[in-house]
């Protein structure tokens, strides 16, 4: 029997960065993953094909209305949703394909079927062909991700009650299809059918969109989506759904009201769950929380010796990113390094247009925990390159420390927030201030100059805004 010097269950963002790093640090490594390709949901059925249909649908909808703006204009634009979809699995294809490349180069060893750990230190591999075989090993890292969560009085059915999996691969985009849940896959995914032609109404539970981003921001991120064509319904209560006469009839609840909405397809994005089915973590003794989270002390390592979880199968946000620096920060762990992870700055995005990123507090959290800060702004329609990019929709904002300037947390809300929340991210992972950020030397013209001038205004002294 093989034995390794550490297991890693699942091959997600989690599990396969975890996996490169230890084979960089010269463990014995092995991946095992019940799934035909490597890299999780994220790869497969999350973040990489929800992007790949948000960039065409973007270009699609910027060729329908943005682009006479530039003086471009077409005589006919179209969509062909399979070639859309085609391109989308070409880019999956290309990344899986990476993955498995990358664990050779990084000599882990790759074991396909579902891994049960029978005891400390063995785990099963049960292939899809039904054959078994043992691993022994000196420790078990358990990164099995999390599944869409479901609605009790509303099963999926693959067809017309789906989760994100199937809404990445609808054919045709839906006449009419009704979002259950304003969250990131709610929001995204509903933009993408939107650009393509769907009617889309979003019923969300809360008084507000995108929980856990800057308010402020989330309700200019509501208006956009709303001049898009979307439609929102927020505090209506989804409590029942059925079918009839081939179309789909939801019931929710707002207040004392109650609504009927109809669609061809219902998309619930209400959350997801961590996935521990037999993993066999229970069998062997490991701890859960309430949510059926795994429990974890700093290191990732559960309450049994050897055994250790990474990603959303343990608390915190549920992203591809902070399973990665858990992963990393495990395997140093294990090899005798000393990982950490800064939860204080772990960025979250939605990646509608324009999108809406957000790393550290914002502005309503630093008030609740009784921080005193200071609140700098930049809008983007006074930035010069935003308005040559005819793309000047949203703003920047920092939260800084009252007493000390620290960088508490930036929110921006801009075509490419994805790519220019990293540099707040950065300062603030050095304990930067504002002044740091409002000193540093940007480049002219581009969107990071708007950055900087929000950091400059959090000293009202923005160059480009009468600071008020
Ligand atoms: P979410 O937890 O972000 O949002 C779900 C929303 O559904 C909440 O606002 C909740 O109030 C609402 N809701 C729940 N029950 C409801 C009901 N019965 N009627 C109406 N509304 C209801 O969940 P989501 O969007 O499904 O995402 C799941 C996870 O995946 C999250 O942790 C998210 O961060 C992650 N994710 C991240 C992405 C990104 O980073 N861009 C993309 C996709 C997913």
């Amino acid at each position: 029997m093989e034995k390794f010097d550490v297991v890693i269950i699942g091959s997600g963002p989690g599990g396969y960065v975890a996996a490169i790093r230890a084979g960089q640090l010269g463990l014995k490594t092995a991946i095992v993953e019940k799934d035909k390709e490597l890299g999780g949901t994220c790869l497969n059925i999350g973040c990489i094909p929800s992007k790949a249909l948000l960039t065409s649908s973007d270009h699609f909808a910027f060729a329908k209305k943005e682009a006479q703006k530039h003086g471009i204009t077409f005589d006919n634009v179209n969509v062909d949703v399979s070639k859309m979809l085609q391109r989308k699995d070409k880019v999956v294809k290309t990344l899986t394909g990476g993955v498995r490349a990358l664990m050779k180069t990084n000599k882990v060893t790759t074991f396909e079927g579902l891994g049960t750990i029978t005891a400390p230190g063995k785990v099963t591999v049960k292939s899809s062909a039904g054959e078994t075989q043992e691993i022994e090993t000196k420790n078990i890292v358990i990164a099995t991700g999390s599944v869409p969560t479901e609605l009790p009085f509303a099963k999926f059915n693959g067809d017309t009650i789906v989760s994100s999996t199937e809404a990445l691969c609808f054919t045709e985009a839906p006449r009419k299809l009704l979002v259950i849940g304003a969250g990131a896959i709610g929001l995204e995914l509903g933009s993408v059918w939107s650009r393509l032609g769907s009617e889309v109404t979003v019923l969300e539970f809360l008084p507000r969109i995108a929980l856990g981003f800057d308010l402020e921001l989330s309700n200019l991120l509501q208006r956009a989506l709303t001049a898009q064509g979307m439609t929102f319904h927020l505090e209506a209560k989804v409590s029942a759904i059925k079918s009839e006469n081939g179309k789909m009839i939801a019931t929710a609840t707002k207040g004392s009201e109650e609504m009927n909405f109809e669609a061809d397809k219902v998309l619930v994005s209400v959350g997801r769950r961590p996935f521990s089915e037999g993993v066999g973590a229970d069998k062997v003794g490991v701890e859960f929380d309430d949510r059926k989270r795994i429990k974890v002390n700093e290191h990732f390592r559960t309450n049994v010796e050897g055994i250790y979880a990474i990603g959303d199968v343990i608390p915190g946000p549920m992203l591809a990113h902070k399973a990665e620096e858990e992963g990393i920060a495990c395997i140093e762990h294990i090899a005798g390094k000393s990982g950490h992870v800064n939860y204080d700055v772990i960025p979250g995005i939605i990646y509608t247009n324009p999108e809406l990123a957000g790393v550290g507090l914002t502005e309503d959290e630093a008030k609740e925990k009784g921080i005193e800060v200071r609140i700098g702004k930049f809008p983007f329609r006074a930035n010069g390159r935003a308005l040559a990019n005819e793309d000047y929709e949203g703003l920047v904002k920092f939260v800084a420390d009252a007493k000390t300037d620290r960088i508490l947390g930036a929110h921006i809300l801009q075509h490419a927030a994805s790519e220019l929340i990293a540099e707040p991210a950065s300062v603030m992972e050095f304990g930067g201030s504002s002044e740091d950020l409002g000193r540093t030397c940007h480049s002219h013209p581009t969107l990071s100059e708007a950055v900087k001038e929000a950091a400059l205004a959090v000293e009202k002294r923005a160059l480009h805004i009468v600071n008020r």
